[in-house]
């Protein structure tokens, strides 16, 4: 049946295709980089942030883009991705430069000349032209010990089953391995790809060597559990200079990040650090820098869809890109190449980026539903339910924020943004056959409406819909009964959907992950009926036993390893698919861990291993 049975819909491209206007590591710049060394030599470990006059200075952009000649464009980037000498794509994009750019372009020009004799460089010429001129990849970051890790935190002491103590422990002991600092020492201007920030930071693990965006969520959950909240502020005010700069935050850490952002978890970042510390001075600095931050997403994820009659105003996922994942560059270049038609490779592109930037990358619920395969990918079709209940929730947070600090109309204002999104919510992701919210498709909303269980489909629930729009327990139940399968048949937690798409998409099917688990069990708790708390709570235990296993199997070989992701099937096994093997580390499995052991490890019993 027809939900949305819309005669017209009509979408207003609000943005204006933006030109460029800068070009990374212009002299400005550049000029930056100095005054950022400058400071980073005699760093403090919380640098104060100064306040722009942001209503003049910045100028917002779709991105920034970045066009630096060896790490995001150009013929060597080109080929000495498309000759994979490394196994993965990111290796090279994060390997510093020993020289300037014109002196590596150079060098390598003499090598193709040295070279065309005999048909073009070999893989060994490459490798050894790669080595000449680089430092191994991550030498900009290095590991770093936070000031504020203590052995043995206060909140252990409540946790009482010794194999949880041992296991938080552990986890808790894991910051010291993933803390980092930006350190430049020795390098030339424009010779890394990494973002310089000036606080030390917390990567994710493995071949993410670097801070990425939403990921710190969770990072900062964790840390505040473990009572490091200066190296939490210091993330937060990382970020901040970041948005000051670039206008918006983007996936992560480096240069070749700067054409996409990441789900916006910034404002609830700092709500977990306000509601642990009560630092109003903080809030007062940050409340503008998250106020520029909304109107980045306003500005240019933005899309206006007609239903009935009525305009409402929702957000997506729409990067403009026309090349490559300078990261993930042979795969891109290897799944574009077949679309001869540019348009149509540009859509691809762009679509590629756009899924980056959900942090779903990549999942059925960006493709058709009748060829799931990333050559049919539409990312930049799609209004999705997370993206736009995570908004919600922000403005929500950023009305109580202006109303504790004071302004009203600032206050009123977000409270009216959040109401009409609420209603905007309802009108067009609700789908009452199925009793859950789905993604809406611009272009093909009847053809392309897809019914499958995601755990996107209860995000408005996490975001506390139910306070504007009045949704009875009853109906909250009825919700929850039409996802108890997934929610309740699988021994290692909620499967990220029920869709068999592939290995190339590890955001689907029986892949679990700690931030939808986090989203889950939060509204699960939260919503506190007597369903939601007898599923909530189960689920607490097979997550954390899940996680708990994964650890124990590897103590003895790997030190205790914490996965990126599980496969919900299976306890304490890791998840798979997706462009690159499975990784350990790994900040978001540890921040949920902690959070959730501290919060509720009376629901903990690990018995399944
Ligand atoms: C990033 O954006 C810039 C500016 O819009 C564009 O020129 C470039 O092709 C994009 N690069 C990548 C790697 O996405
Ligand atoms: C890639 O190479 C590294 C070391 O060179 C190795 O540890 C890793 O397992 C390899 N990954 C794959 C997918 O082959
Ligand atoms: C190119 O060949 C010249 C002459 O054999 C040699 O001196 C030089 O090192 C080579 N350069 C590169 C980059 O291979
Ligand atoms: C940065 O690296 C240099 C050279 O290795 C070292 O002397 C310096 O202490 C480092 N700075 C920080 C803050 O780690
Ligand atoms: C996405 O952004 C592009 C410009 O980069 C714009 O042309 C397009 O209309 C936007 N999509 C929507 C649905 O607003
Ligand atoms: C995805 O589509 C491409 C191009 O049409 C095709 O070569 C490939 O076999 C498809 N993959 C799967 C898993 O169906
Ligand atoms: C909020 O909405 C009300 C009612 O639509 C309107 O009168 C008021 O001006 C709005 N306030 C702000 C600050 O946008
Ligand atoms: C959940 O509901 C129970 C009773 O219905 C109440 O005692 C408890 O305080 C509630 N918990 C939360 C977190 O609201
Ligand atoms: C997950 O585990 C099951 C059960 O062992 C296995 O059959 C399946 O292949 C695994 N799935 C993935 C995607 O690794």
């Amino acid at each position: 049946m027809k939900i949305f049975s819309i005669s017209i819909i009509l979408f207003i491209v609000i943005l204006i295709l933006n030109i460029p206007t800068s070009i990374y590591c212009s002299p400005d710049c550049q000029q930056q980089q100095l005054s950022t060394s400058a400071t980073s030599n005699n760093r403090k470990s919380i640098k104060t942030i100064k306040l722009l006059d942001y209503s003049n200075s910045i100028s917002f952009q779709d991105g920034v883009g970045c066009t630096h000649p060896i790490y995001c464009t150009g013929p060597i980037l080109n080929l000495i991705q498309m000759s994979q000498i490394f196994n993965d794509s990111k290796t090279f994009v994060d390997m510093p430069m020993k020289y300037s750019s014109p002196i590596i372009i150079q060098y390598f020009n003499t090598m193709i000349t040295n070279t065309s004799s005999k048909g073009g460089p070999s893989k060994q010429d490459l490798i050894n032209f790669v080595s000449q001129n680089f430092y191994p990849a991550g030498y900009e970051v290095e590991p770093v010990k936070p000031k504020d890790w203590v052995p043995n935190p206060t909140f252990l002491n409540d946790i009482t089953n010794p194999q949880l103590y041992q296991f938080a422990s552990a986890i808790h002991t894991k910051w010291l391995d993933l803390t980092r600092i930006f350190n430049n020492t020795g390098l030339c201007i424009d010779c890394f790809s990494s973002i310089p920030v000036s606080n030390p930071f917390v990567i994710a693990g493995s071949r993410f060597r670097e801070f990425y965006y939403w990921d710190s969520y969770w990072i900062i959950r964790g840390l505040l559990v473990s009572g490091m909240t200066e190296t939490a502020k210091g993330m937060l005010l990382n970020f901040a200079n970041i948005i000051t700069e670039f206008g918006f935050i983007p996936n992560g850490g480096r240069i070749y990040y700067l054409n996409r952002s990441q789900p916006p978890l910034y404002t609830q970042m700092v709500k977990i650090y306000f509601d642990a510390t009560n630092d109003i001075q903080f809030l007062e600095e940050i409340l503008p820098i998250l106020d520029l931050e909304y109107q980045w997403w306003m500005k240019y994820r933005v899309a206006k869809v007609a239903k009935n009659d009525q305009l409402y105003t929702l957000n997506l996922y729409n990067v403009s890109n026309q090349s490559p994942r300078p990261e993930s560059y042979f795969e891109d270049f290897t799944g574009a190449s077949e679309f001869s038609n540019l348009n149509q490779r540009d859509f691809y592109y762009s679509s590629i980026s756009s899924a980056a930037e959900s942090g779903w990358d990549f999942s059925s619920r960006w493709t058709s539903l009748s060829d799931i395969n990333l050559s049919t990918i539409q990312t930049i079709n799609i209004l999705p339910v997370d993206l736009n209940s995570m908004l919600y929730l922000n403005e929500k947070t950023l009305s109580n924020f202006y109303t504790i600090l004071g302004d009203t109309n600032q206050a009123q204002y977000y409270k009216n943004q959040s109401l009409s999104r609420a209603i905007a919510i309802e009108n067009i992701f609700w789908n009452e056959n199925i009793n859950q919210w789905i993604d809406f498709n611009l272009i093909n909303s009847n053809l392309e409406e897809n019914l499958n269980f995601y755990t996107s489909n209860l995000q408005p629930l996490f975001s506390d819909i139910q306070q504007d729009m009045s949704l009875s327990d009853e109906l909250i139940d009825s919700i929850l009964k039409s996802v108890s399968e997934p929610l309740t048949n699988y021994i290692g937690g909620v499967p990220t959907s029920t869709v068999s798409s592939g290995s190339q998409f590890q955001w689907d099917d029986i892949n679990s992950w700690a931030p939808l688990q986090y989203f889950i069990i939060e509204m699960l708790m939260d919503v506190n009926t007597t369903l939601s708390t007898q599923i909530g709570t189960s689920l607490i235990d097979r997550w954390i036993t899940t996680n708990y296993c994964g650890w124990k199997y590897t103590l003895e070989t790997q030190g205790g390893m914490m996965f990126e992701k599980y496969n919900v099937t299976n306890v304490g096994v890791p998840g798979s698919g997706g462009e690159y093997v499975v990784q350990d580390g790994f900040g978001w499995t540890n921040g949920v861990a902690l959070y959730l052991i501290n919060k509720y490890h009376m629901f903990i019993n690990l018995n399944s291993c």
